[in-house]
């Protein structure tokens, strides 16, 4: 006889392990034994402190950006993430919707993302800058020094394991250094907090908007190479990639 399903029961155990993927449970280094039907203490603090720091963001006018902005774009999503990707600044679509990478380079990130078995709700998005600069310009350097705060203050709160830097800009500013994004990507670098704390490593890629125009085999292995190598550190699965 066919046994009767408790549908309750799959569509809860479905929720758990949904959730348990999209951050409210991610399981971070040496802390994986605690995971606990509850976000834990730490990341709600985070979370609260990310908050507040992208509301001052928000209310932000130490440079001509905050004037130009449609809407700050402070960063989003998991206080608790093991990778934090940095871009260089909002786009248009990003200006328009107050969130980062949501046009063209940001689904192209999102597959970055996908493509590594994660999902952007395990992850934090920010950039260099967290206004639009007009026409997608370049930064300017005093915006970069007014606005740089805001991103070590991010990155010291979630302390991921990994910081990827998404192009030269963001690359070349946390590394300090004016080296090309060719010469530093696919390898890890020390990115330091100054909070006495050890350094969180940094893997530069090519940013995914550079990946767009220069959509070669080539640029999109080192990317993956690039990648791969993020998730050997973390100690996570490589999913398989589909060639296309
Ligand atoms: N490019 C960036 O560097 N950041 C975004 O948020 C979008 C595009």
């Amino acid at each position: 006889m066919k046994k009767d399903v408790d549908t309750t029961k799959i569509v809860q155990q479905h929720c758990e392990m949904d959730n348990f993927f999209t951050g409210g449970f991610t399981i971070k280094g040496a802390h994986a034994e605690q995971t606990q039907a509850e976000p834990d203490e730490s990341a709600v603090e985070a979370a609260a402190e990310l908050e507040k720091i992208a509301e001052e963001v928000r209310q932000c006018r130490k440079c001509e950006l905050g004037s130009s902005r449609t809407n700050a774009v402070p960063g989003e999503v998991n206080p608790n993430a093991q990778i934090v990707f940095v871009g260089e600044g909002p786009g248009a679509d990003e200006d328009a919707q107050g969130r980062p990478f949501v046009g063209r380079a940001g689904k192209l990130l999102d597959k970055i993302i996908e493509a590594c078995g994660l999902k952007r709700s395990d992850v934090f998005i920010c950039n260099i800058l967290k206004c639009r600069p007009p026409g997608n310009r370049d930064p300017k350097p005093d915006e970069i020094i007014n606005c740089l705060p805001y991103l070590q203050r991010q990155l010291e709160t979630i302390n991921p394991e990994i910081i990827v830097a998404l192009g030269a800009h963001a690359a070349k500013t946390l590394l300090d250094t004016n080296k090309p994004i060719g010469q530093l990507r696919g390898q890890f670098h020390e990115y330091y907090t100054g909070m006495g704390r050890p350094p969180i490593k940094l893997m530069p890629t090519y940013h995914p908007a550079y990946l767009l125009r220069n959509y070669s085999q080539d640029n999109r292995k080192r990317v993956w190479e690039d990648m791969k190598k993020v998730l050997e550190e973390l100690g996570l699965p490589i999913p398989k990639r589909n060639k296309k």
